[in-house]
Formats: structure tokens, sequence, C-alpha cells
């Protein structure tokens, strides 16, 4: 049975289906990867076929079925954060925040080489990242010439990786949701109570929604992610593809040091308090990491998720004044030229979009790792920036296809029990399709953090209807 929002969302999704299907065949998308396939299938040790028998069974993603307006996307608030030390233990606390420390002079796009310096990106979205800013804030240094990322490669001990065979999946999330039920409380709910639902629609990892956000452009990497309805509330969690655990596990030393490269820049860029020096003699130990946790909300959906922030500049309240660093190869020909906006600049505004993190602080490097130029792109004014180019991509796409997504997501999984989990899987190419798993190890949210619900009052049809919009933060 559906409630009455439920047969509405159902009718506008299959007219959303057959816009797509009638917009594929304008466009000669075949159409045969349009059709809807009963793609259910049930694992697990008790029977699930024809729960919440949805209707429609597979998402297309191909961007002509998205195009329009932007769905609105509420300026992300922060709830609170959370610190991974260098054990990846959890603190609850900013412990591990850090601030923006860089060097004085190396963004002068003057100094960029190649197409860069003539109505390249530099033109269009050059910033000041120096210290003197006081948009950005920071400190000031001076600019030694290049910054040496290689510092340390080869040193035994100086590159500690965290563990990549370890499932966290929404571990951190929940240990931090845990300790903070009561700000979930709405309006007239006493938030002395332990709260029986979190009056939200979706928890999950930022990265997982950049993930979602490129998927209408993605040519290359499919992903799965894993759903569960509890309490009202869907929590999703990714699972790794054999595909990218091959890829991880076959990653090239090159690869490697390339990555060694991006964390070594944020240690050159940043410092443990407000005008302190960056120290570059540490250990690079991927374990340590701050994360901010932000609500907000995408058309219809209400969602709460947490995401690594690289670190924080000036006095404006987070996530405003957060800052996403990142490395790149300098621009030199065209073609890098496209690859970075075409590809690079759609995931880095994606992921500083969804969370809130108004600036990217990009160092281009050469191939010996070493940073030639920093340049500031303000995330608002990526997709402009790119969209007057040929075979580009569109914001509005991307946030229309997350808003299917999750509208998909809560026409399918209905079932509120943790224990059931339904796994949606994607290649590029291909439709999103899903099976449902029950008491099997897909099951993800721990045991103790439902435990903590128990006997509680189960929340009304909270699994039928969106949750509501607006609890007290
Ligand atoms: P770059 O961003 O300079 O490439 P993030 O920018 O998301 O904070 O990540 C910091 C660094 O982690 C990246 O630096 C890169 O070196 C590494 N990294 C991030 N995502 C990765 C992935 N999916 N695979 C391998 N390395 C990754
Ligand atoms: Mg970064």
């Amino acid at each position: 049975m559906h409630s009455e929002t439920g047969l509405a969302r159902l009718a506008a999704s299959e007219r959303r289906e057959r816009k797509r299907l009638s917009d594929s065949e304008g466009s000669g998308v075949k159409r045969a990867s349009m059709e809807k396939v009963d793609k259910v299938v049930v694992v697990g040790v008790e029977e699930v076929a024809g729960v919440g028998e949805p209707g429609v069974r597979s998402l297309s993603t191909a961007p002509e079925g998205y195009t329009g307006a932007c769905p609105n996307y509420r300026q992300p608030a922060e709830l609170g954060c959370f610190s991974l030390d260098s054990q990846r233990t959890f603190h609850d606390d900013g412990r591990l925040l850090r601030y923006f420390a860089p060097p004085r002079g190396g963004d002068d796009p003057r100094e960029t080489p190649g197409v860069e310096t003539n109505g390249g990106a530099g033109a269009a979205t050059a910033g000041d990242c120096r210290t003197g800013d006081p948009a950005i804030g920071g400190r000031s240094r001076g600019w030694q010439g290049p910054i040496d990322l290689d510092v340390g490669w080869s040193v035994p001990g100086a590159y500690i990786q965290m563990d990549a065979q370890r499932a966290e999946r929404l571990d951190h999330i929940v240990s931090w949701l845990s300790r903070h039920r009561s700000r979930f409380a709405l309006p007239g709910q006493a938030a002395s109570l332990p709260l029986p639902s979190l009056n939200t629609d979706f928890v999950t990892w930022r990265g997982h929604l950049t993930k979602v956000l490129g998927t209408p452009y993605e040519r290359r990497e499919g992903w799965q992610l894993a759903a569960t309805l509890f309490r009202g509330t869907r929590y999703m969690s990714e699972v790794e593809t054999e595909a990218a655990r091959r890829e991880r596990e076959m990653r090239s030393l090159r690869q490697k040091q390339m990555c060694y490269w991006g964390y070594k820049f944020e240690q050159y860029m940043t410092a443990d308090r407000p005008g302190g020096e960056p120290d570059v003699s540490r250990p690079v130990n991927t374990n340590e990491g701050f994360c901010t946790v932000v609500r907000t909300r995408l058309a219809g959906h209400s969602l709460v998720f947490a995401g690594e922030v690289d670190c924080r500049a000036g006095e404006r309240p987070p996530p405003s004044s957060y800052v996403e660093l990142k490395t790149s190869r300098e621009v030199v020909t065209p073609g890098q030229r496209f690859t970075l906006h075409r590809f690079k600049l759609m995931k880095w505004w994606a992921q500083s979009f969804l969370i809130g993190v108004p600036r990217i602080v990009v160092g281009f490097r050469d191939d010996s790792g070493h940073v030639q130029h920093l340049q500031t792109y303000e995330t608002l004014k990526i997709p402009k920036m790119v969209g007057s180019e040929e075979k580009m991509w569109n914001a509005a796409v991307s946030l229309n296809f997350c808003e299917a997504f999750l509208s998909f997501l809560k026409e399918v999984v209905t079932r509120d029990d943790p224990k059931v989990v339904y796994l949606f899987s994607w290649e590029p190419g291909a439709d999103v399709t899903y099976r449902v798993y029950e008491n099997s190890e897909q099951t993800f949210l721990p045991d103790w953090y439902i435990e903590q619900f128990r006997d509680l009052p189960k929340p009304g049809m909270m699994e039928q209807s969106t949750a509501p919009d607006s609890p007290i933060v």
C-alpha cells in the first residue's frame, strides 16, 4: 500500500520516466538502456519479494533526462563536527581541524604558463589565497619558489596510510549521531528524552553524494550504495565494487606517489592553530581527519551528512570558512585544460558545493611534484565558468539526478528494518538497479546503535512519508 503522497510521487516518477524515454529517443540514446527491467533479486534468509512494490525498478542516469531548472538546495548548516586521530579513533570534537597557512604570493595567475594564462581557468577564477586577503584569512609567509611535495616520499615511516580494508561504513557518523540525538528534536518535541527518530530523510557521507552528483557524467567508475531504512531515516553507505577493489590493489607506485603529493600539499598549506606554521617534517598520516556534520535539503529531501574538511580560514561561521585543498597537474595543453574543466572541476565542485565549502585552493604541480603556483576557485562560480564551453557538464543536471535518485530510494526502500539492506548498483552506460538483502553481511548499521532505540515508540508512518522539514538545529 502506498500513501497518497507515495502515489503522487510514483505518478511523477512515471512521468519523468516517460519524458526520459521520449527525450532519449530524440537524442539518439538507445531505448534499450531506458527500458524498465525488474532487477530485484532477493538474497537472504527470508523472502522479501514484492515488499514495497515500488513500481519503478530502475533509474536512468542519462543526462538528457535531467535538464531543466535547478532544484532548490538549502545552504548547508553545520550541526557539529568530529575528529579521527592518527589511530583512526573517533573524538567527539574538532581537535584535528587544521588552519589555512599558505605561502604568500604563490598564486599569481601571471606566473601560470601555457593556456591557463590566456582565458583559461586562471583568467576566470583566479582568486588570491595570500594571507593578506581578508576574504580568506590565513597568515603571512614568503613564497620561496616551488613547493616540493615529494619530500619524505622515499623516507621509511614518512607515509602512514589508513587501512583500506577496514570497512568503516557509517560507524563514525552514527557515533556522532548517538551523542547528539537531542539536536534532532522537532519544535515542541522534548529534546531531553531519547528521540525515537532523527526526523531526517537521509544520513550518509558527503563523498557518496558526490558520486551521485557525478553519475550522469561519469564514464569510467561505477558504484554500489547500500541503503537501509531505520526509524524513518534512510542510511546510505557505499560498498566498494569489485572493479574499485582491483584498481586499489593494482595501483602503481607512481599513482601512490601522486596520492602522497596530495596529502603532502595539505601539510604544506595548513597549521595546527590560526597563525601557526606548517610542519612538513611530520609523517603524512591519512588516518587523521576533521569532519563536519551538516544538515541541508535538496528539494523535498532532508539530508544529514558528514564530510572531511581540509582546513579553516578566517572567522566566518563554518562551513563558510572552510577551504578545500587540491593538487593538479599544471595546465599546458588544451587537452589538459579540457580534462581539468570537464572531469576535475566537476568533482571538486560537487564535493565542495554539497557541504557548503566556498573555496578550493589548488596547487598546480609539475611531473616531479613541485607546486609552481596556487589558485583559488570559488565553488559557486565553477558551473558558470565551464558552462559556456563545449562538451562540459551542467550542475542542474547533477542536482536533478540526485533529487531523482533520492526519490527513487524513497519509493524502493520502504521496509523499516535495519536488517534489510537495499543494494543499489550502477555501471556507466546502464541504469541504476538494486537488490534486496535480508539478514546478510550487507547489514551495516551497528548493533549498538540500533540498540539505543530499543523500547522507544516507532515513528508513526514515517517510512511512507517525507520526514518533517525543520528540526531545531
Ligand atoms: P588531491 O586532492 O590533491 O588529489 P581530498 O582532496 O578529497 O581532501 O583528498 C586528499 C588527497 O587524498 C587527494 O589529494 C589524493 O591524493 C587523495 N585521494 C583522495 N581521494 C582519493 C581516491 N579516491 N583515491 C586515491 N587517492 C585519493
Ligand atoms: Mg582536499
